[in-house]
This record gives structure tokens, C-alpha cells and sequence, in this order.
């Protein structure tokens, strides 16, 4: 595996905007390009490093500074790192942030309204939350706040995963996370 420059991709947005899938399309594209790295997905993560804890703000808190913790450690030591958790609160993702160090610190807002989310809803928890069956639920029930300034930003209604991918791939080759020939492995 080629070395690289640390950095933490930090997706940010609703549930089922398009994180994990994004995040998916950039591992495969940093494996192809022979970077090694890690993905931190809250689903995932919340099945073992975060298992029982629920969707409190203190909850949610605890899950983001736990994934951050993680992403610091790993982007220190210059392995890239892949978070996609929804990461409702803005002080909470700029404590991490500001731990890892903005310069290392990539925030990607995966935008979509949440008419669209209701439509798709793949996981069948919209209309849980629409009904009352799920309590707390980002963006009915529970607050989404919006990055103001991120890194960059993508809309999973008006561009695809692979045009979506491309803007993040070219922030990455532009700002020298990843080098030419890397990026150029990539299929
Ligand atoms: S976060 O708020 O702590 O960042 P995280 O990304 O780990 O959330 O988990 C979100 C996922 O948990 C959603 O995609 C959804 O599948 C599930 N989920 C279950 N209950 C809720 C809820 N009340 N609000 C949001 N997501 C929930």
C-alpha cells in the first residue's frame, strides 16, 4: 500500500441522504489507488464501539467524539480516514474538528430534502417516525443542523454517487490528500 497524507472525510446529513454510499464509492476508489484507510460508519460503529447507546443529544454526542476519537488517532498517524454517521449537532463536529486539526479536517454535507427521504425512506424509518413509532428521529422528530461552511457539499437528488464521488476525489487530488498517481489508478 502507497503512504499518503492523513486526512478524516467527516459525511455529515440526514439518514439515507447518501453517506455510507459515498463513503463506499471512495474506499473503493482510495483501494484502487493502493491507499490503505479506515471507514467509521455510524450504523456500523454503533454496533460495537458505541453498542447501547440510543439517540439522546448526549447519546449522539458520545457516538461523534467516540468516531473522532478514533479518526484522530488513525489521521495522525497519516492513515485516511472515512466517517459517516449523521452527526446532527454543529459544536459537536467542530470539538472534532478541532481535535483532529482543520487542515486534516474534510466536512462533507450529503444534502437531500427531506420530501425525497420520506420517499426513498429504504430503511423503513421515516414512516416509523412520520406515525410516532420511533421518537426522536433526524429531521421529524429531532434537529439536523446544517454545516454552514463545510469542505464540500453534494446533493444526492441532482447529482449521482459517481458525480457526487468526483468533486470529493478532485478536492482530494487538488489539496494533495491523495497524489496524481493515485488518483489516476482508479478505474
Ligand atoms: S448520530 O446522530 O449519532 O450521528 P448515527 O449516524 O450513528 O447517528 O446513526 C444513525 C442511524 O441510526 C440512522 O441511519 C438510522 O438507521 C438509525 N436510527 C435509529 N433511530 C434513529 C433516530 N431516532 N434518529 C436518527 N437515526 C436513527
Amino acid at each position: 500500500m502507497a503512504s499518503a497524507r492523513g486526512f478524516t472525510l467527516w459525511f455529515t446529513g440526514l439518514s439515507g441522504a447518501g453517506k455510507s454510499t459515498l463513503a463506499e464509492e471512495i474506499s473503493r476508489r482510495l483501494h484502487d489507488g493502493g491507499v490503505g484507510h479506515e471507514i467509521l460508519d455510524g450504523d456500523v460503529v454503533r454496533t460495537n464501539l458505541s453498542k447501547g447507546l440510543g439517540f439522546s443529544r448526549e447519546d449522539r454526542d458520545t457516538n461523534i467524539l467516540r468516531i473522532g476519537f478514533v479518526a484522530e488517532l488513525l489521521t495522525r498517524h497519516e492513515i485516511p480516514v472515512i466517517t459517516a454517521a449523521i452527526s446532527p449537532f454543529r459544536t459537536t463536529r467542530e470539538e472534532v474538528r478541532r481535535n483532529i486539526g482543520k487542515d486534516r479536517f474534510i466536512e462533507v454535507y450529503v444534502e437531500a430534502s427531506l420530501d425525497e427521504l420520506v420517499r426513498r425512506d429504504v430503511k423503513g424509518l421515516y414512516a416509523k417516525a412520520l406515525h410516532g413509532e420511533i421518537k426522536n428521529f433526524t429531521g421529524v422528530s429531532d434537529p439536523y443542523e446544517a454545516p454552514t461552511d463545510p469542505q464540500i457539499s453534494v446533493n444526492s437528488e441532482t447529482q449521482s454517487v459517481e458525480e457526487s464521488a468526483d468533486v470529493i476525489w478532485n478536492y482530494l487530488l487538488a489539496n494533495e490528500f491523495i497524489t496524481v498517481e493515485q488518483a489516476v489508478l482508479q478505474g
